[in-house]
């Protein structure tokens, strides 16, 4: 496994402090994630689970730095000390569809490389190749409109792993898949990651997923709790 991607040395990928994340809505307040404390090597494989409503997602738009915590410090270490890489290191699968509905398929996986400075010719190798992984290239002219949810899953974790982030945060990326497939996906996930020396945070509800990855952590109202 490589020691650096994209010149990010060893440091944590991200830290999170005494974090809370508590949304406001009228009279009520929920505390999605309560005072969390946990940090992510280069290279960690780590599932996150937890019942439905447990905080998981409110934690990955955290520690991607999506969302800002009402309390409490998230930091990137290792990504601080190269601008240049912020915006590629860190990639996100999504729980909720994610695809720009006027792209092709391939359009949509090419974009996160175009926007960060990749040229067109390698930007569409790249996404040609992530697509044939996740078996997804016969569809690579559609539309997402023309995509099941599962097509679209694969899409969206094809779009992901092109940008080689050094941290990739998948929320429940194979929700939506029957299991054969669901278990494919996580191992092109993990191949990639073995390639280039990723660190992965996979929310899931699979057992079979999460016995896949090195540690677990599990979610409860909130709270988590961390296996070592
Ligand atoms: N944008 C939001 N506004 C208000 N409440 C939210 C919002 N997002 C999540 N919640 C609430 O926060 C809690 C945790 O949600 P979430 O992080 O989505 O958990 P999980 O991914 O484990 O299902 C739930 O009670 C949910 O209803
Ligand atoms: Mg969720």
């Amino acid at each position: 496994m490589q020691a650096e991607i994209n010149g990010i040395d060893k440091k944590n990928l991200v830290e999170a402090f005494a974090v809370s994340c508590t949304y406001h809505a009228g009279d009520s307040c929920v505390a999605a994630v309560a005072d969390v404390s946990c940090a992510i090597a280069a290279g960690q494989r780590i599932a996150l689970v937890g019942a439905s409503g447990s905080g998981k997602t409110s934690l990955l738009h955290l520690l991607g730095g999506l969302i800002s915590p009402t309390a409490g410090t998230v930091r990137w270490p290792a990504m601080e000390t190269k601008q240049a890489n912020l915006l590629r290191s860190r990639s996100f699968i999504f729980q909720n569809p994610s695809l720009l509905p006027p792209l092709t398929i391939l359009e949509n996986t090419e974009l996160p490389m175009l926007l960060t400075g990749e040229g067109e010719a390698l930007a569409r190798l790249r996404a040609q190749n992530e697509l044939e992984q996740v078996g997804m290239i016969a569809l690579a002219n559609k539309l997402p409109e023309e995509l099941s949810g599962g097509q679209a899953q694969r899409v969206a974790a094809a779009r992901a792993l092109s940008i080689r982030p050094a941290l990739l945060l998948a929320d429940e990326p194979t929700g939506q898949l029957d299991r054969q497939t669901g278990l494919e996906l996580i191992d092109r996930i993990l191949r990639a990651a073995d390639y280039t020396g990723a660190a992965v945070i996979i929310a899931t509800h699979d057992e079979d997923v999460a016995a896949r990855m090195q540690r677990i952590w599990r979610m409860s109202r909130g709270k988590l709790e961390v296996d070592h």
